[in-house]
């Protein structure tokens, strides 16, 4: 299977299948000598993990984090770190079902379409376990941005019909704490209140529902992004399209610019009070010409409802046949709280594999790397 592996010089490939033995992910190009062990990776992979409440897949799984190679007495080496989650609860039988025939709204269709046949277990590489590899790999990105100042956030903006009243702009570190408390990784609790409500019907219906997550990106600086066809938004859209459920990327006023003026949509200057030029608004999410403008980079992501439903649906047999599919199986009623990590991950290994190419895109740069003869 192609198509495996994200990035330039900081190079993510993802391995492995919901009910194989293990998922994991090889990272080439992290830099020797930062200090890294299991703690720097678990907690991206505990927001992400399944069964820690109502809102999520009942999958029992650790999701603990092995790192196999890459790293001497706590430190990189700048060799392939290689990272590895074993699958503990499989229950493959629950999927027995579905071998003989295609669930609405997955890719057990298209993936038969293409190979001839389909690990169906669980929903083989098409599955949300995918993303582990992912995650782990976003952990050792974020760290190296932190470093540089860099600060990455994600969260669940909108549930179904209920989305969250404050801006994203607006927000600080007490609603990134609230958010990592919340059960639908949401920073307003009034409008996470709600939105547990409206889950609960859907879940007592056998039903799904749909979502947004918001991530911003601060203190990024500007110029990153290489024009014409690795931009910076062209390459947010790529790595966090590849999520599974992505339905639409927006960056900025997304797709609200389409109904506005060039009046209201220009990011006008003005001088701040201290003296310094700035925009007086971020229409533009942080990115012109494809490159970053050093200001808040801000994205929103919108899920689709999980695919798999317990309410009956009709459906197309491998034998050809029209008929009624029950869905069985543990599955999440709502992806975006369990997905927001994943989104905080792919920006960031995003953002540090393009900071890496912009320091070779000046002569400046090379000369204060290199040194004048
Ligand atoms: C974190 C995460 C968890 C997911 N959990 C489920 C799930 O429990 N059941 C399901 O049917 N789909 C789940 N999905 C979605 C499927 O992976 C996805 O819908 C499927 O691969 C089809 O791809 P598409 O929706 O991008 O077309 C999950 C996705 C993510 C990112």
């Amino acid at each position: 299977m192609a198509g495996s592996s994200f990035g330039t010089i900081f190079k993510v490939t993802t391995w492995g299948e919901s009910h194989g033995s293990a998922i994991g992910a090889v990272v080439d190009g992290v830099p020797a000598g930062l200090d890294l062990d299991r703690s720097d990776i678990q907690p991206f992979l505990d927001r992400r993990r399944p069964g820690r409440n109502r809102f999520a897949t009942q999958r029992q799984e650790a999701d603990q984090v092995e790192i196999l190679s890459g790293t001497f007495e706590g430190r990189t080496t700048g060799t392939p770190v290689s990272l590895l989650v074993r699958n503990t609860d499989q229950r493959s039988h629950d999927y027995s079902q579905i071998a003989s025939c295609y669930r609405p709204g997955h890719a057990d269709y298209t993936f038969d379409r293409k190979y001839g046949f389909r690990d169906y277990r669980g929903g083989g590489r098409s599955s949300g376990r995918e993303t582990i590899g992912r995650t782990a790999a976003g952990a050792i990105a974020s760290k190296i941005l932190s470093s540089m100042g860099v600060e990455i956030h994600a969260f669940v903006s909108s549930v179904g019909p209920v989305a969250m009243t404050k801006a994203a702009r607006e927000l600080g570190p007490e609603d990134f704490r609230l958010a990592s408390l919340s059960a639908l990784a949401m920073p307003d609790p009034e409008a996470e209140k709600q939105a547990a409500a409206f889950l609960d019907e859907c879940i007592r219906s056998g039903d799904s529902a749909g979502g947004t997550v918001t991530c911003i990106a601060a203190n990024l600086p500007a110029g990153l992004g290489e024009p014409v066809f690795d931009k910076l938004d062209a390459l947010l859209g790529h790595a966090l399209f590849s999520i599974g459920a992505v339905k639409a990327v927006e960056i900025g006023s997304g797709v609200s610019a389409a109904s506005m003026t060039g009046s209201e949509h220009n990011d006008t200057w003005r001088m701040s009070e201290d003296g310094k030029a700035e925009r007086a608004g971020n229409c533009a999410g942080g990115v012109l010409g494809g490159i970053s403008d050093g200001s808040l980079l801000q994205i929103r992501v919108s899920f689709k409802p999980t695919p798999s439903i317990s309410k009956p649906q009709q459906t197309l047999f491998s034998d050809g046949h029209i008929g009624e599919i029950r869905i069985a199986g543990r599955h999440d009623p709502f992806i975006p709280a369990r997905a927001a990590v994943v989104v905080e991950s792919m920006t960031a290994i995003t953002l540090l594999d393009l900071m890496m190419q912009n320091m070779t895109s000046r002569m400046d740069s090379l000369l204060r790397f290199y040194g004048q003869s």
